[in-house]
């Protein structure tokens, strides 16, 4: 038996001031895009605010439903827009933000784990990491240099054949 150990390392910023100008564009564009979530149910809204490798942006919030497994989250709102708008484009960096009516907005939170398997599978296709970058309103904001470092020994594409 051989025990093996996964870990990671992110980067952690105390404020988003402490960003270069580009990825601080992105958080607050995507902290502006919150306003734009369907959260009626949960009053958690959430924005994803990505560029692309070919310079162009794609935002998704997320949509909720009065059926609340038909909801969707803001990530994947986003990559099936990119998807669509943008096939076979990359994704370069995501930005991805919160406002939660019920609370503090003050700590960044990271993609669900049905999202991180799209993130995943993004990745894959486009053959090129996403770059997250996670953040409330306001606080601290966590840099993770690709999406598939949340999802350790993932099922993917692969495992298929
Ligand atoms: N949600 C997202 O859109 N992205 C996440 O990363 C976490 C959760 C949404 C789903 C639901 O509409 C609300 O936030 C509360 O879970």
């Amino acid at each position: 038996m051989n025990k093996e150990a996964y870990q990671f390392n992110y980067e952690v910023y105390n404020s988003a001031e402490e960003l270069n100008e580009q990825d601080a564009w992105l958080v607050n564009e995507a902290r502006d895009v919150t306003s734009a979530a369907y959260a009626p149910y949960s009053n958690f809204n959430v924005a994803a605010v990505a560029k692309l490798v070919n310079g162009e942006i794609v935002a998704g919030t997320n949509q909720e439903n009065a059926s609340y497994p038909a909801g969707l989250c803001a990530e994947r709102v986003l990559l099936s827009s990119a998807a669509t708008l943008y096939p076979n484009i990359a994704i370069d960096t995501m930005a991805i933000s919160y406002n939660n009516n019920n609370g503090e907005s003050n700590h960044p939170i990271s993609p669900c784990g049905i999202c991180r398997q799209s993130l995943v599978e993004y990745e894959e296709r486009t053959k090129h990491p996403i770059r997250l970058i996670l953040s409330g309103m306001e606080g601290k904001v966590f840099i993770i240099k690709t999406a598939g470092l949340l999802l350790p020994l993932s099922f993917g594409s692969a495992d298929l054949k």
